[in-house]
């Protein structure tokens, strides 16, 4: 069900926390961009890297590239998006959501696209990779980066944009093997759901059926997620067929077709495309995160964040921040924490409640407080901190080793 006013909050902890402002906000915005601010774009990353580790690097058949924004528009001719990649306007006519932009000037100038996908770049690169990596059939190629589209309504936060991040994945096989591929392909999204913190029970498939599937695709699946406005698209995962390879190969003139070294057999491969958006993901689990609680009589908010993910992974805090004795200590314990991870604040600011509320706002699981007792004024507890745990409110005493090590398996 719809909860309009959980999107609210959700924007304004964005907003307050450092992690997405409206884009160009000093000069009243500009539709459909939004920036991520400190906290966000170390999220983001975090986000991008679990993939990346996931969709490529974890795996010994996938490979990287990263190619322009800007192509030659021979490409999204070819592609179908200059024909079809289109939304009705209010009077039925089609409007075509591909930015336009010219490079050159005087004589040479000519109109091309903004990308409306970053696939694009991957079926043109596709002969390049297979000449130089020689990669063994099935195989992919995985990339992260922006796309544009020219979205008549922008809408609901950093769901429809304008300019968007998109992590995807072409993946190249036999045309008899399709299915299979298809099948890993969607059980590896569900896996990375659970890694970044959206559970399964807000994530929903949904067949899509023949005639509300792109022009390029033979089955999709889209996996939905139930924001606060609404069950909505997050990911995708398409059977693109042999379409791109094939239009690519006719209107370049280049042979865009594979040799299996093994069975001599020389065939253009058909393609799995899992596609997700990196700004659906980050409402999702900010949306998954987000949480309100009753504490010491005053409502809370913090954000649930899988520590894997979470922009920082533990904040450092002196209880009095004009006691230099417990200050030198406290960036000894948080020198100690850096060698596990770097993202470990430090904040002195304010009573140490109050230090404690951020945190929870940011999503940070542990919270470090170095007392006198740290110090050794109860001898049998010197070199023990207090460790706060963000979900629970609770705190424990443990030797500053503990700590390491319950933050590093935190992590892991
Ligand atoms: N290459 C396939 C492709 O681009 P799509 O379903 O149009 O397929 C893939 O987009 C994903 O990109 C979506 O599932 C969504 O996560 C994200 N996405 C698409 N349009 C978006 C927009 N206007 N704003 C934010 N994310 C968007």
């Amino acid at each position: 069900m719809a909860d309009l006013n959980l999107m609210e909050k959700i924007v304004s902890l964005a907003k307050r926390r450092g992690f997405v402002f409206p884009g160009s906000e000093i000069y009243g915005g500009l539709s459909g961009t939004f920036d991520y601010g400190p906290m966000g774009v170390v999220l983001k990353e975090n986000v991008e890297r679990l993939w990346l580790a996931m969709f490529r690097d974890d795996r010994d058949d996938m490979y990287g590239v990263d190619a322009t924004i800007l192509m030659n528009p021979k490409v999204w001719e070819a592609s179908g998006h200059v024909q079809t990649f289109a939304d009705p306007l209010a009077d039925g006519k089609m409007f075509n959501t591909m930015f336009k932009t010219s490079v050159g000037a005087g004589e040479e100038v000519s109109t091309v696209y903004m990308r409306p996908e970053t696939a694009g770049g991957i079926f043109t690169n596709f002969k390049n990779v297979v000449d130089s990596i020689h990669p063994k059939i099935p195989f992919g190629i995985a990339q992260i980066g922006k796309a544009f589209r020219n979205e008549i309504a922008p809408r609901d936060f950093i769901f429809r944009l304008r300019e968007l991040s998109q992590m995807e994945v072409e993946y190249f096989v036999k045309p008899s093997d399709w299915e299979q591929a298809f099948e890993e392909w969607r059980k590896l999204m569900h896996l990375f759901a659970v890694a970044v913190g959206i559970p399964q029970t807000m994530l929903h498939e949904l067949e899509v059926s023949d005639g509300d599937r792109a022009h390029y695709s033979k089955r999709t699946i889209d996996f939905e997620f139930e924001y606060p406005f609404g069950r909505k698209e997050l990911w995708g995962l398409a059977y693109r067929t042999d379409f791109d390879l094939s239009a690519h190969a006719k209107a370049s003139g280049t042979e865009l077709s594979y040799l299996d070294e093994e069975t001599k057999e020389k065939f253009i491969p058909h393609v799995i495309e899992p596609s997700l958006g990196v700004d659906r993901t980050i409402l999702a689990i900010l949306t998954s995160a987000y949480r309100e609680d009753d504490m010491g009589g005053e409502t809370r908010t913090y954000l649930a964040l899988a520590p894997k993910i979470a922009p920082i992974k533990a904040m450092v805090s002196p209880l009095l921040k004009n006691k230099p004795e417990l200050v030198e200590k406290a960036r000894e314990v948080r020198a100690e924490l850096k060698k596990v991870h770097s993202a470990i604040a430090w904040d002195d600011n304010g009573n140490i409640g109050k230090r404690y509320r951020r945190q929870d706002e940011i999503g940070t699981s542990f919270c470090i407080t170095i007392d006198f007792d740290t110090l050794g004024e109860t001898p049998n507890l010197k070199d023990t901190v207090t460790l706060r745990h963000r979900d629970s409110g609770e705190q424990e005493r443990l030797t500053i080793s503990e700590v390491v090590s319950r933050i590093r398996s935190a992590i892991e």
